[in-house]
């Protein structure tokens, strides 16, 4: 728990906890608990410094969820509890809720629908991760299957992902597995492709984005039934990968 002031010991220690923990999630700031009420998640403890405040902004910028705020959140002294980042009092609130069990593998064989599956090979920055898991839930895909060895619900990913990640199915595997458990289309989302037009996207594909640094790996290009691009002014090498995934998002939400 980055930034605890005064030591709750207890406190502290249940947090620190819950990070290693992979059936539980920490939620840090108002957006990201906000999130998880509205989308169902079982939270399980919440502790604030300012309950007030939190109800104050959810009667301003959630009102669906008024009163659930106070019902919830343990008060903690006012400078119990500081999360490093909080300009407001109403982000000085930390939770914990319980990981929903998905496994990447039902995720990509859901039953094929016109809604794409986002796979993110191996990102490793972790807000930039939670940044796509949000665009992802507010473009309605059907789910998010991360590779490599980083955490996507990782406390960091959480509050980069606003608490959405209990949107949608969000998993994890090591490696994409291969035969892939799906008869989804895999399609390449990599600068080198053909220029991506809406129609070229097809129903129910996975859409598959590169690590930050390297891109796509040869193994995941070589078994893509396309390649798309999105176009750029020449001498610009690349986008961030969770602009990329927003672009081709909306660009099949326009199809
Ligand atoms: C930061 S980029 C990786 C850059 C890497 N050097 C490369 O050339 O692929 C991360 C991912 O975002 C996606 N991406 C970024 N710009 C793109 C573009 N113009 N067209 C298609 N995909 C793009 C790709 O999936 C890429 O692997």
């Amino acid at each position: 728990v980055c930034g605890v002031e005064r030591v709750d010991t207890d406190l502290v220690a249940r947090f620190r906890r819950a990070r290693g923990d992979d059936r539980l999630v920490v939620l840090e700031g108002f957006h990201a608990l906000k999130h998880a009420l509205r989308f169902g998640a079982r939270v399980r403890d919440a502790v604030a410094t300012d309950v007030g405040a939190l109800e104050r902004l959810a009667a301003e910028l959630a009102p669906d969820l008024a009163g659930r705020f106070a019902a919830l959140a343990r008060p903690v002294g006012g400078r119990g509890l500081r999360p490093a980042r909080a300009a407001r009092a109403a982000d000085r609130v930390l939770a914990l809720a319980e990981r929903p069990p998905v496994d990447a593998a039902t995720v990509l064989a859901a039953a094929l629908g016109s809604a794409p599956v986002v796979l993110l090979e191996d990102p490793r920055d972790l807000g930039n991760l939670g940044a796509c898991v949000r665009v992802a839930a507010a473009a309605g895909v059907s789910g998010l299957v991360t590779t490599g060895d980083r955490d996507p619900w990782a406390p960091e990913a959480l509050r980069g992902a606003a608490g959405l990640h209990f949107a949608l199915p969000v998993a994890r595997a090591e490696a994409f597995p291969h035969p892939p458990p799906t008869d989804r289309p895999i399609v390449a989302i990599d600068p080198a492709g053909a220029p991506l037009r809406p129609a070229a996207v097809p129903a129910g594909a996975v859409l598959a984005f590169g690590t930050e640094r390297a891109g796509l790996s040869d193994a995941l290009l070589a078994r893509a039934d396309a390649t798309l691009a999105l176009p750029m002014t020449p001498g610009v090498s690349s986008l961030n990968l969770a602009t990329a995934v927003a672009a081709t998002l909306y660009a099949w939400r326009l199809r």
